[in-house]
């Protein structure tokens, strides 16, 4: 078992994705004096934001969703009384793909052993996905592949799995799918859909 704080272990993580020299997004990093962009919140969460892949102003500042759609993600936060300080916020893929591109499926294999360690770290109870890549992933990693359909047929909705933790003990576990907040920055109808979505986590937290 390992015996690192769960600090040290995220700590470690940060160290292993700042000379994530395998990835194909590391010279870009470099070039462009972006930083590996690890998650930020409470490490005891409860529940877990996974987006996508870092933005541009993520990968300047470090920081998860602190651009556009991100202050509309806290916006969403508090309107059912949580802050971005009692969840955790991270990414599948946590280095930023040029031109804000989709991540491929080459990336998110490279990357998605990390956020499987963070869940093993933070141990939440929800999982909340941010799009359809995180969907596609997190529903296939908890093998819900039967419940996986197109986002916009299951946004907002919550599936039953479980999780084994590091005693490789099952524990409960709920995924709920929602769209993207940058999806509500193009489409107003949209930012209505996901303030309705969000309301499910209500009963949750
Ligand atoms: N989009 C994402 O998926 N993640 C971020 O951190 C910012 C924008």
């Amino acid at each position: 078992m390992n015996n690192l704080t769960k600090h040290d272990q995220m700590e470690k993580m940060r160290e292993e994705l700042c000379g994530f020299t395998a990835s194909p997004l590391y010279e870009y990093r470099l070039s462009n004096k972006y930083s590996p962009v690890i998650g930020e919140g409470s490490y005891d969460a409860k529940i877990m934001f996974v987006g996508e892949a870092p933005g541009k102003t993520e990968a300047i500042t470090g920081k998860p969703f602190c651009g556009a759609a991100g202050k509309f993600l806290s916006v969403l936060l508090e309107s059912i009384g949580l802050s971005r300080e009692n969840v955790y916020i991270t990414n599948i893929v946590k280095d930023r793909p040029p031109e804000n591109r989709d991540p491929t499926p080459i990336e998110i294999a490279l990357y998605s052993p990390f956020f499987d360690r963070q869940v093993q770290v933070i141990q939440p109870r929800v999982i909340v996905t941010l799009g359809r890549h995180s969907m596609g992933y997190v529903m296939k990693r908890y093998d819900l592949d039967l419940e996986l359909g197109p986002i916009s047929g299951i946004h907002g909705k919550s599936f039953e799995t479980v999780c084994f933790d590091r005693m490789h003990t099952p524990q409960p576990l709920t995924i709920v799918t929602l769209y993207h907040p940058a999806a509500a920055l193009y489409n107003g109808g949209m930012r209505e859909t996901l303030k309705k979505d969000f309301e499910v986590l209500k009963k949750l937290i």
